[in-house]
Parts: structure tokens; sequence; C-alpha cells
């Protein structure tokens, strides 16, 4: 995410012909020799027929991906003096094609963004990056289509190219959010109601009830009434999606909330992030967004568990022989279980067939740690006919959407100058500061806390997600039913 500037150093001097990269490049970075080589000669440019170091500095930092191809084969050309030397400080990205053609790649965004951090305002990207290059501020970019086109423009022979800025960017939306609406959703209006809050302010949710309830259509409607991304989070979103290689070139901006939903056959690197060289898992690709885990106990303990420290802490710390990569991963967990395997257990129609070890056992797969982190635990019980057979649509998520908006704003207000951006976002520190309760909702507290044997962090949960309730109604101070609410959302030990 965060970038550095390399030096791209080239010396051609004599002994056996020989095409050296150094400077801990990786697999791809080596193969950029044949690449450049191709893309120089078949460019209209002569490759030397001497000994060629190409140096990536500094040293220490692997190096890894295409986007060398492009500086390494500028560099060579202006050694051999075929163009006139870098004359200005002009950041080269790009990988070539074996023609000499400059090709999509990826993280153009965060490097663009770093480069412009530093100082250098002057960023040459292949043409069909140009639009995502051109969402960070204070970028001048020169978009080219092949190393021909650019050698002719720092040999003075074209003028700068045009950016085209009169076409607006296109925003990417996500496939599996197109055609759900919460009207369409029957009944459930409680459960509703839990996901509008935990919507507003960012936190955790599981939901169980029997099979065929609504709890996959409740959790994937969820992100229709979540509301945009603001501009900061966009980039950060759009970054992530950047290095992953999962930005469409005609679409690179995200300003929808990502909503992820990994199968439960996931791996624990394809959840958290990880590989050969780290990259972001599903954990990182929901960041500000949603990671939807349909079918909970069925990811399994080890998984689960893995997921607890970036629920705490909001980023994940990979680290492996190449180095360690931090990576944000501030997500909102929607969980859906069934109570049982057989799907039944507790409800009021038909009987449960499992065995009550089996039941416990299923549960246990969510250990306590696990469920201590989950702000809203609900109940989607079997719909009735009556409900289900209603005609009249319920409330549009548009509508739901707006209020939603409304208290995202005021808590970014509150924020405003902080690294916060929702209510779940607080820790212990500002809980004291912002979660001010009145004394009726003292008390309330201090006989919950005692009853329900809750833990610290239940505690800074309850008031944090009673935080949220008020601010929906757009009080200042939290009262009792808005803490009785949060109370009651608290997920209860299990069972038996
Ligand atoms: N409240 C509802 N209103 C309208 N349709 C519903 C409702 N609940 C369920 N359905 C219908 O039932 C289908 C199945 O629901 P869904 O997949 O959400 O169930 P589920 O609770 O996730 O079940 P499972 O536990 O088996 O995964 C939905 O695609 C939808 O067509
Ligand atoms: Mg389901």
């Amino acid at each position: 995410m965060e970038g550095v500037v390399l030096d791209v150093e080239v010396d051609v001097a004599g002994g056996l012909p020989k095409f050296l990269v150094v400077g801990l490049p990786d697999a791809a970075v080596s193969e950029s020799k044949e690449r450049v080589t191709a893309a120089v000669r078949n460019s209209g440019f002569f490759f030397p027929y001497k000994k060629v170091v190409a140096s990536l500095a500094p040293a220490n930092l692997r190096k890894a991906g295409p986007a060398y191809d492009l500086p390494i084969a500028v560099a060579l050309l202006a050694c051999t003096e075929q163009i006139p030397k870098n004359p200005e400080d002009i950041i080269l990205l790009g990988e070539l094609a074996l023609d000499g053609t400059l090709r999509h790649t990826t993280g153009i965004l965060p490097m663009v963004a770093a480069a412009v951090e530093r100082g250098f305002s002057k960023i040459v990207v292949p043409e069909c990056d140009a639009t995502e290059a051109r969402l960070v501020d204070g970028a001048q970019v020169l978009p080219f289509a092949n190393l021909t086109q650019l050698a002719a423009y720092l040999k003075g022979e074209i003028d700068t190219p045009a950016v085209k800025t009169d076409k607006p960017i296109e925003e990417y939306v996500f496939p599996d959010t197109l055609g759900i609406d919460f009207a369409f959703i029957k009944g459930q209006e409680h459960v509703k109601r839990a996901l509008e809050i935990a919507a507003a302010g960012g936190h955790n949710v599981v939901m169980m009830g029997p099979p065929g309830s609504g709890k996959t259509l409740l959790a994937r409607s969820m992100c229709t009434i979540l509301p945009p991304l603001t501009n900061e989070e966009a980039l950060e979103v759009t970054k992530l999606y950047s290095i992953s290689g999962l930005l469409p070139t005609d679409k690179p901006m995200i300003r929808q909330r990502p909503f992820r939903a990994p199968h439960y056959t996931t791996s624990n690197v394809g959840l958290v992030g990880g590989g050969h060289f780290p990259k972001p898992g599903e954990i990182s690709l929901s960041h500000r967004g949603v990671l939807f885990l349909d079918e909970l106990p069925e990811f399994g303990h080890a998984l689960l568990e893995v997921l607890r420290q970036p629920l705490e802490d909001r980023i994940v710390s990979i680290s492996r022989a190449q180095g360690s990569v931090t990576y944000p991963a501030n997500f909102m967990l929607v969980g859906a279980m069934n109570p049982c395997p057989c799907g039944y257990y507790g409800d009021p129609v038909k009987p449960c067939k499992c065995a009550p070890g089996t039941v416990s056992r299923y549960q246990k797969r969510i250990s306590g740690p696990f469920l201590d982190r989950i702000d809203i635990f609900i109940d989607v019980p079997r719909i009735d006919y009556e409900k289900l057979s209603d005609d009249r649509l319920g409330e549009k998520s548009e509508k739901v959407q707006k209020r939603v908006a409304a208290s995202r704003k005021l808590q970014q207000e509150r924020f405003a100058g902080t690294r916060l951006t929702c209510n779940a976002d607080m820790t212990a520190a500002e809980v004291r500061d912002f979660c001010k309760v009145d004394d009726s909702a003292q008390s309330l507290l201090k006989a919950a806390m005692k009853q329900l044997n809750l833990s610290a962090r239940a505690f800074h949960r309850i008031l944090k997600l009673s935080r949220t309730i008020a601010d929906h109604e757009g009080a200042e101070v939290i009262k009792a039913p808005h803490l009785a609410e949060a109370i009651q959302y608290r997920p209860r030990t299990l069972l038996l």
C-alpha cells in the first residue's frame, strides 16, 4: 500500500554479451530482460551486443512484478544515447509487450500516489491505465501507448500527450449486488432493523435461523443499504483492489462498499492474505465494507480463530521469508448459521432431529472469543404464510440507505480529524470520550454487567452499539432505551 520510489540504472560495458538485472528481483522482474530486449528491438532501436547491467536501488528491497520493464528500457535507450538522458524528474511505470506496447499494470494507483507524495508530479503510465492514475490529485499523468511514442516524446518530437479529461471516471459496481432490495424481503422486521443499525455503525452481525428463513438473502441485501464510500475511503479500497489486480482498466474507481462472500472451503491464505509475495486476502478486500461468511460453523474452528486478531486490530500483518507486509482489514463481519446440523433446533414447527451432543458440538465450532467480538446476534425465525403471501412491498433499500448515510455523516463529523470513520472503530479511550450515558442508562448498564457476566470487551462493544442506536435517532446522550436495545443484541451463550 505504501510505495517506494526506485532508481533504475543501466550500464553498458565491454565484455561478453549478457543482460543482468540486479537488486533482489523476483522471477517476473528477471523475465523483464526478455521483454525489454524484444521491445527495444521491435520498436526500431538497437540493443547493444555488450554486457548490460540494470540495477534497481535500493537493493535490499525485494522487487516483484513487471512494472519495471519500462524504466529499464528507457534507461537503456538513454545509456546508449538513442534518446536524451531523462531531463526532468519523470516517474516511469509499465509492463512492456514484446512489440513495445505498454500493457496494463497492476498497482498503478498506489504507485502514482506514492510518487506524488514524494514530490514527483510527471508520471508516465500505460495509456490504458491513465484513468486509474488520474484519480490521484496532483499527478500530471503522461499516458503512452508504446515505447516508440514515449521515445519520440522524450526526444522532443511530439508534444505532451493529451489526457482525456472530459469523460467522467466510471465506477465499478460489484456484480453480485444487482437486483436485490430490502423491499422484496417479507417480514423479518427485527432483522432488518438490526442490519440497519449494523450498517450505520459498522458493527459485526451474526444471524441464526432454520433453513430457508432468508438469512442469505438478508445478508446479501446489506450492500444495498450501505452508504457509498467517502473520497478517502474510496482511494484506500481502490488501492487494495489495484494491488490485487482486480481493478478493471475501464472502471478503475470503487465507490461502492465492498461485499465479499468467500466460500467456507477458502484457505487461511485466501482469507487473511499471504502467498509467496503476500497479497491481500478476503478480509482486506472487504476493507470498509462487508465480509459475509455464510454457513459460519462450516468455516471451522481454525479458520474463524484466524479472524480474531484482525477483527480486533483492523489490520493484518503477514510475515514471509520475503519480508512482512501490513494490509488494512477494517471490515464489518456478517455471519449466517443454522442452529444445528439439521437446521431446526428451536424451531416451533419442525422438530430437530439432531442428537443433543451433535447440536452443542456444532455450535461449539464458534468459539467464545469469536462470539465476544460480535455486536449483534439475531434470530431469524421461519416466516408464516400470511407474511410471505402478502403482496405489499416493504420499505425500499434506498430509503434505509438514506437513514444509514445520515447516521454515518453524524459520526464522520464527530470523528473529523481522527483516524476513525464509524462508531465500531472506537477504542476504549474514545468510548470514554464519546459514549456518554445518562443516569438511568448507567444503572441499567450496571445491572446488565452483573447479571449477564459481560466481559470488558462486551462492555465497550455495548456502549459503541448504543452510541450508534442513539446516533440513528439523532440523540446526543445515550439513554436507557438505546442501551436496552444494544444489550438485547448481545450474543447469548449459545446452548446447553
Ligand atoms: N423473508 C423472505 N421474504 C421473501 N423471500 C424469502 C424470505 N425468506 C426466504 N425467502 C426466499 O427463500 C429463498 C431462500 O432463502 P435464503 O437462501 O436466504 O435462506 P437461508 O436462511 O440462507 O437458508 P439456509 O440456512 O438453508 O442457508 C430466498 O432466495 C427467497 O427466495
Ligand atoms: Mg443460506
